[in-house]
């Protein structure tokens, strides 16, 4: 089954709660928080007290999505706060089996991103260990960017790799998702969909989920 994560990222941050409550209205499975430290991405948004204010207003799981250089220094915050997956990018751990390590000692689920242009081959010997790859289908550090069509390629070559190392982990594709798209990544083997501005800029935020959902169910491969 395909799982939508709406990105808060495009929320209206005045009235949080009341926009998880209308993407739980449409269905959402989990919630994408971008969490980003203007050194690793230009753009810097929030940390783990919000992540807690968030905790406490919805029981959908918290993916969030670190966006930072040193992400060994937060781990344990982002946990207490009450994140569910951490997601950590390679491009920014030098020592990533070891921080994957950490993400787990801590109890929680632990994720790796790509960048768009780090190839997927560079993780063939993490694979094994993670429960989520990320691939990124813009730049990160912004909602609203164009889709980069080179994405559909790499989410069939990771998908390729998981089935052959670690049939469980997740595949998710993160940037331009909309209900075009949706249906191309998920053809492609993504089963985990972030979405941010197609969410929370259409004037339907339930809507809008669910039509992410029916995009996917029509591309899902047949058992
Ligand atoms: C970008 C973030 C995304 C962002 C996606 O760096 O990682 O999660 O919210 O936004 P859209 O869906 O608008 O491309
Ligand atoms: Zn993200």
């Amino acid at each position: 089954m395909v799982l939508i994560a709406p990105s808060l990222l495009s929320a209206d941050f005045a009235s949080l709660q009341k926009q998880i409550a209308l993407v739980e209205e449409g269905g959402a499975d989990w919630l994408h928080l971008d969490v980003m430290d203007g050194h690793f991405v230009q753009n810097i948004t929030f940390g783990p007290p919000l992540v807690k204010a968030i905790r406490r207003c919805t029981k959908l799981t918290l993916d969030v999505h670190l966006m930072i250089e040193e992400p060994d220094r937060y781990l344990e915050s982002f946990v207490q706060a009450g994140a569910d997956t951490l997601t950590v990018h390679y491009e920014a751990c030098p020592h990533l089996h070891g921080t994957i390590q950490h993400i787990h000692r801590l109890g929680a689920k632990a994720g790796v991103c790509i960048n768009p242009a780090t190839p997927v081959s560079l993780l063939a010997d993490i694979i094994s260990d993670v429960d989520l790859v990320l691939v990124m289908s813009v730049n990160p550090g912004f909602g609203a960017q164009s889709f980069i069509p080179s994405a559909v390629r790499k989410v069939r070559q990771a998908a390729s790799l998981i089935r052959d190392s670690n049939p469980f982990t997740h595949l998710e594709v993160d940037g331009g998702i909309d209900h075009e798209t949706a249906g191309v990544v998920v053809e492609a083997g993504a089963d985990v969909l972030v979405s941010g501005s197609y969410v929370f800029g259409s004037g339907d935020i339930p809507g809008a989920v669910r039509s992410l959902r029916s995009s996917a169910k029509g591309s899902e491969a047949q058992p």
